[in-house]
């Protein structure tokens, strides 16, 4: 799969980790930063991996800042994206079943590695469900365009 991949300073240690691990399990990984834990601001790095995920550049989206939630919020800005912020593998798997979720969002604190790699692989391999959630999913994408459900 070609997976786009990125990071503020706080989830830069992480996504690097993350990132040899997905190429070693034979992914696409494309790295839209940071790469140091000099500060930095998440929307900037949100909006680069984010776009390419929107584009069809890549297939899919994952994101790392403190919470996951910050960088959510922003990837969710761009026309396309349905970026989930998940804490739990059950979470991870139920934004692809029921929200077709196409960029997952990780928080580097209180994460360990080997939780995140659980969530990931979940995460990567599930899939949309369609059905009741189609329709559900594509007024979420109306509201991009303004409409009212
Ligand atoms: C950076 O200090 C922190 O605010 C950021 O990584 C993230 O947690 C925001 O939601």
């Amino acid at each position: 799969m070609r997976i786009a991949i990125a990071a503020d300073h706080a989830g830069w240690e992480d996504k690097t980790w993350l990132a040899d691990r997905l190429k070693e399990l034979g992914h696409e990984v494309t790295d839209f930063g940071t790469d140091s834990a000099e500060s930095c601001d998440y929307p900037d790095y949100a909006a680069k991996a984010a776009r390419a995920v929107a584009s069809g550049e890549c297939e899919r989206g994952i994101l790392i800042c403190g919470t996951g939630i910050g960088i959510s919020m922003a990837a969710n800005k761009i026309n396309g994206i349905r970026a989930a912020a998940c804490q739990t593998v059950d979470a991870a798997k139920l934004s692809r079943l029921h929200n077709d979720a196409n960029v997952l969002c990780l928080g580097a604190r209180g994460t360990e590695h080997d939780a995140m790699a659980e969530l990931v692989d979940v995460w990567l391999t599930s899939e949309f469900e369609g059905g009741r959630h189609e329709r559900r999913v594509g007024k979420i994408m109306g509201l991009e365009r303004g409409e009212t459900s």
